[in-house]
């Protein structure tokens, strides 16, 4: 009887090891310990042994019984995986780790916070405002009465439950706003996001971000707007960029300017972006409007100011070789990951 147990006990578990899918492995488990396999009807049928047999054959069946639940177990855990996770002989510890994705700033945020890095030097302010905003600050305070064309210029979104507010069209919203919670002397910068009612396309997008300057001293000039503006160039593209001054409109500044960047795609040779003519607009500037400095609180015969607003889309553009505005917000990872 122990030779049988010994021989049923060698051929199970060389069955067993042989066995490659689960299906096998569950099949050998019944034939050897079921309720109708061999090892099972022995230890039923210990009770008609004789008297000294039982409990040696009890015994060796009993351990038998175990290495062969051992062995099926064991074989379970390969076969259906769970040793890959859980069985520390899985583990390759020499196998290099899986990195966690780490994210990056977006262009307009690198672009934005080293123009914060170059005005906080220079001792203006950060501040932030609202980009729900009333008619008053986006346009009335800057000289912009309901009826003035200017505003067709810059249609944006009105809100239709809030009759009198708009999305901003620009961060000159804030001059006013900063004016009058601060005062005069002033040197601040206003970082934000704008929106415009606009056909989309290449150069034009509804939403996008402005940095706005503006200081206030006594006897302000275009000499001490041309040096900030030169400084702030320098300081984003790392050498002195060309600039140049044309009169441009806006009605919260007198004089006012527009002021064009060499198209540093082309080095100012000529290229599609900018239209061939080596010259990009970047920048709407002026001295500000004594009605502004009025709306602000300040008599205008006191002090006097420059203000600049720009595109931080297009200085990215310039900065990093970006043809089409709308890669921006179209959060398209081929984009993204090269920044
Ligand atoms: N707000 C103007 C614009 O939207 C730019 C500007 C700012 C012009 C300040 C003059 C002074 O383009």
């Amino acid at each position: 009887m122990l030779e049988k147990i010994k021989k049923l006990k060698n051929q199970a578990l060389k069955e067993i090891k042989k066995s490659k899918v689960l299906k096998e492995l569950q099949a050998l488990e019944t034939k050897y310990l079921g309720r109708k396999g061999e090892l099972t009807g022995i230890l039923r049928n210990l009770k008609d042994l004789a008297k000294e047999q039982k409990p040696l054959v009890g015994k060796l069946a009993n351990e038998v019984k175990s290495e062969i639940e051992q062995a099926v177990s064991d074989l379970k855990f390969e076969l259906t995986g769970q040793g890959k996770t859980e069985g520390e002989h899985f583990l390759d510890i020499t196998l290099p780790g899986q990195k966690a994705e780490t994210g990056h700033l977006h262009p307009i945020t690198i672009v934005k916070q080293q123009l914060m890095d170059v005005f906080t030097k220079m001792g203006f302010m950060v501040i932030e405002g609202p980009e729900l905003e009333s008619e008053y600050y986006n346009f009335e305070a800057l000289n912009i009465p309901a009826t003035h064309p200017a505003r067709d210029t810059m249609d944006t979104f009105y809100i239709k439950d809030k009759p009198g507010w708009v999305m901003r069209t620009h961060t000159s919203n804030q001059q006013v706003r900063a004016l009058e919670k601060y005062g005069a002397p002033l040197r601040a910068v206003f970082p934000g996001r704008v929106f415009r009612y606009e056909a989309t396309d290449a150069a034009h997008e509804t939403t996008f971000y402005h940095l706005e300057g503006l200081m206030i001293d006594k006897n302000i000039s275009i000499a001490n707007l041309i040096a900030v503006l030169r400084a702030m160039l320098k300081g984003i593209f790392k050498r002195d960029v060309p600039v140049r001054l044309r009169p441009g409109y806006f009605p919260f500044v007198e004089p006012g300017f527009e002021v064009d960047v060499t198209c540093l795609l082309c080095q100012g040779r000529g290229c599609p972006v900018c239209k061939h003519s080596g010259w990009v607009e970047m920048i709407g500037a002026g001295l500000v409007h004594p009605k502004v400095l009025a709306a602000g609180g300040l008599d205008p015969k006191e002090w006097s100011g420059f203000a600049f607003g720009m595109g931080l889309n297009r200085l990215a553009m310039m900065k990093y070789g970006i043809t089409d505005i709308r890669l921006f917000l179209s959060g398209d990872l081929r984009f993204l990951k090269q920044f």
